[in-house]
């Protein structure tokens, strides 16, 4: 074979990603389960460079060089796993196989394993930048053997997103790990657009703000230290007229928030590894909240209790405004890297979160200049405890901490939900407070179960005879 590089499953994500290679000069062998598919892209996009067209999985795999290179674009789950034993039965030990679809880090540990057996490397690759990403450079994060990036890293690197000369590609680490990032990746993308939402919410119902001045809000704040993607096309979404209804577009749209399951993973994870990512969890919570149709329905009407007026000051109070979203914006990522050096002590992949950072910073949805100064911090302080106690984010979120507040009391007091801001405050709290009532938590449980605790003021585990004397015994 002569193709450097093969990718099945031609929806538009594959489609891209292969038009993407072709055009860095790779030959690309293309594949996909119906051949109208590989024929449309060749129809459309022949012209971008070499393709090799093939109908069966044998042309597929005869037309690569070897050690062969395959990237699977298809859905994540059942559709991967038949794609994948249908591949390695017609590859030869050496071969490698690239899964590139948002597949659940535990389902990549069980295939790699399962690869090797078998003599083939396995690469379990996040790829994050949606349609323009795949086409133009999005951000990848492959985990698999270090040997197998070797032959593939190059490849990924060249057609990569690129930020001051460095590819938005790196090897993450062993199996799952690629996977993994980019399940917290999502995670940190579903907590990004809630803090989005809620600082819309609140210019909306607080500030009663038009729609096209909140717009023009998000373009001024793009050029600030919240410069991102996803402020960008906030304006871009918001300024977005109905041409139906001359409205606008986000006032047609039906207020329930879809998910595909990726942010809900990474909040599954990070209960089982003890990590309490709370802004994740309230932006997955939050759009389960929005689904939940008929409980919205029923409970119109709800006494809302006394609301408090509007701020005097619509200017100072965007301002506030401001400073939430980046003070919660700064948790959001804290929590999410604490969950990848989770994950990574966990599985013993040792993923540099500060690489993980430098290619967040471009190709993806959650790119950022922020990701910047988090690579920065890692730079620094390689055993950072978190982020927030870098002393950039410390100093910016001790700045805003009087407008977080402000922001969360207003909004409560109007009666304008804002879980994201709220609990992201409150997790600030909890973690610079000298004594907390889990304290007193540990009194009850060993009052109703024997479940001992600690003493402050020396070592060894305690019970109380809560049912006796009360008198204390060493457990
Ligand atoms: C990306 C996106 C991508 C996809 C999400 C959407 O990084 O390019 O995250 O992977 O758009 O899976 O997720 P939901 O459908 O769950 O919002």
């Amino acid at each position: 074979g002569t193709a450097q590089i093969g990718v099945t499953g031609l929806a538009v994500m594959g489609s891209n990603i292969a038009r993407n290679f072709a055009s860095h000069g790779y030959t690309v062998a293309l594949h996909n389960r119906s051949i109208a598919k590989t024929d449309a892209l060749l129809e459309k996009h022949g012209d971008d460079g070499d393709f090799v067209r093939t109908e069966t999985v044998e042309e597929f795999v005869g037309a690569l060089e070897r050690p062969r290179r395959v990237l699977i674009m298809v859905q994540a789950g059942a559709a991967t796993d038949a794609v994948i034993n249908e591949l390695a039965d017609a590859m030869e030990a050496g071969d490698i196989i690239i899964d590139g679809g948002n597949a659940l880090y535990t389902d990549t540990i069980r295939r790699e394993a399962a690869m090797a057996e078998r003599g083939l490397l396995f690469i379990g690759a996040g790829i994050s930048g949606g349609e323009e990403g795949a086409l133009n450079g999005p951000s990848i994060m492959p985990g698999g053997p270090a040997k197998s990036y070797e032959s593939v890293g190059p490849l990924l690197e060249a057609v990569a997103a690129q930020v001051d000369g460095e590819p938005c590609c790196t090897h993450i680490g062993p199996d799952g790990s690629g996977h993994f990032v980019k399940m917290v990746h999502n995670g940190i993308e579903y907590a990004d657009m809630q803090l989005i939402g809620e600082a819309y919410d609140l210019m909306r119902r607080a500030l009663d703000l038009p729609v096209a001045e909140i717009a023009d809000v998000f373009r001024e704040w793009n050029s600030t230290e919240l410069e991102s993607y996803l402020i960008e096309i906030t304006a871009e979404v918001l300024s977005q007229v109905d041409a139906e209804t001359g409205k606008p577009l986000v006032d047609v749209i039906v207020d329930e928030a879809g998910q595909k399951g990726t942010g809900r993973w990474t909040v599954k994870a990070a209960l089982d590894l003890g990590i309490p990512t709370t802004g994740i969890a309230e932006a997955v919570f939050a759009r389960a909240l929005s689904s939940s149709t008929s409980q919205r329905t029923a409970a119109q009407g709800l006494a809302s209790g006394t609301l408090s007026a509007a701020p005097a000051d619509k200017k100072a109070f965007v301002d506030d405004i401001k400073a939430a979203l980046y003070a919660s914006k700064v948790v959001a990522y804290a929590q999410g890297f604490d969950e990848i050096s989770a994950g990574s002590a966990e599985y013993g992949w040792n993923v540099d979160r500060g690489s993980l950072a430098t290619i967040w910073r471009g190709g993806c949805i959650i790119r950022a200049q922020f990701l910047n100064r988090i690579r920065e911090a890692y730079a620094t302080d390689p055993e950072l405890p978190s982020l927030l106690l870098a002393p950039y984010f410390r100093e910016a979120v001790e700045n805003g901490v009087d407008a977080w507040r402000r922001v969360v009391a207003t909004a409560t007091t109007m009666g304008v939900p804002v879980p994201a801001f709220a609990s992201s405050l409150s997790y600030y709290d909890a973690l610079r407070s000298e004594r907390l009532p889990a304290a007193l938590t540990q009194g009850l449980r060993d009052f109703f179960g024997a479940h001992t605790y600690k003493r402050v003021d020396k070592p060894g585990t305690f019970h109380t005879l809560w049912s006796e004397d009360r008198s204390e015994v060493e457990a």
